[in-house]
């Protein structure tokens, strides 16, 4: 081995502290005390953040050498495009997504369990499965949903620019959320009407949202669990960042209930990244490592996905590939 490519491996098995020092950071709010153009002090952040002095300027200095923060005069630090993007009122703030990985960090642990297992990481470390977890601690609830907006707010409008959603009726956004997909997709389609289907605990804050943007009364708010049960009445059934979640055996019974409902001309949407054959780097890749070891599900490559409609009497029509890693994947039933 090389020096370089020694001190490379290096930097990879220490990404564990990069990766954990920018979700504390994000959780603990420093990158609110600063403005982009006036660096702060160092005692100045440790005591608004109330954290300790000397190993805060030891983690900024770490992200400051990974592109976050800059040491901007004598322990003073400003933001870099990348920490800036940490503030709660950035554009598309990474904020609540870091958050929510802060809450949820110690899932990692649990990748070497997926690794042995194929069984998710995260309910060996937490004791149950993701999704019952956020059900049985409430106030993670709202931690989630923030953290899916943010995560993917730049997902919305690239699937907006990309698929043409104009011939579609009513659009069922199934595991819909907070409701900010719908929101913008009714927004951007004055004469679409919409379904959001999502678990008990999560539809109040949907409806907040619709009503919140005057889409109350083209939106039905329809509480359930897809593996009972698809709401019918949609022309188009839209899954974003669902089927990844899940094993092939459990789409099926999503995709199946579905498959009951929705009308012969139908639309089945599946918004989530299609993985690319070689050995570039691809978010598809890194985020295929959170559904391996977080719900253990995957993200899938086309001929996967090619698989599984068909496994539910769908066929796969078309993929469109938008600015993001995020392609909605069109099927119909057959
Ligand atoms: C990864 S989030 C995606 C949220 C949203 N579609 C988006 O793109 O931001 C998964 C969603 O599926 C919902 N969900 C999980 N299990 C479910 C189930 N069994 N039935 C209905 N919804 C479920 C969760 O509550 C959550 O809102």
């Amino acid at each position: 081995m090389t020096q370089h490519e020694n001190e490379h491996l290096s930097r990879i098995m220490n990404g564990a502290a990069l990766s954990r020092a920018v979700c504390s950071i994000a959780e603990l709010g420093v990158a609110d005390l600063i403005e982009t153009g006036h660096p702060q002090p160092i005692e100045h952040l440790a005591r608004a953040s109330k954290t300790h002095e000397a190993s805060l300027y030891r983690v900024l200095r770490f992200l400051a050498s990974h592109g976050l923060f800059q040491e901007a005069g004598d322990r003073h630090f400003d933001h870099t495009p990348l920490s800036a993007a940490l503030r709660s009122d950035a554009p598309g703030s990474y904020r609540a997504g870091a958050q929510l990985y802060h809450f949820l960090f110690a899932a990692w642990d649990g990748l070497h369990y997926s690794l042995q297992t194929g069984e998710p990481g995260f309910n060996k470390i937490f004791g149950a499965p993701i999704f019952d977890y956020i059900q049985a601690h409430p106030e993670l609830g709202p931690v989630f949903d923030a953290g899916m907006t943010s995560l993917n707010c730049y997902e919305t409008g690239a699937m907006l620019e990309a698929y043409d959603f104009s011939s579609i009726n009513v659009l069922a956004d199934i595991g819909g959320g907070n409701g900010s997909l719908l929101c913008a997709v009714l927004a951007r389609y004055p004469k679409m009407k919409g379904i959001l289907f999502d678990l008990g605990h999560v539809v109040g804050r949907a409806k907040e949202k619709l009503n919140a943007a005057g889409l109350a009364e083209r939106c039905t708010v329809i509480e359930g669990n897809f593996f009972e049960t698809i709401p019918a009445g949609a022309d188009a059934y839209h899954f974003r960042h669902i089927i990844h979640d899940w094993t092939d055996e459990q789409c099926a019974h999503i995709l199946g209930h579905t498959r009951k409902v929705i009308p012969a001309n139908g639309k089945l949407l599946i918004s989530d990244c299609v993985v690319p054959a070689g050995n570039a780097p691809c978010c598809s890749k890194d985020l295929d490592m959170v559904m391996l070891a977080f719900p253990g599900g995957k993200e899938r490559t086309e001929e996967e996905f090619r698989s599984l409609l068909e496994a539910s009497g769908f066929e796969l029509k078309s993929i469109t590939r938008t600015a993001t890693a995020i392609c909605v994947v069109e099927g119909r039933p057959v």
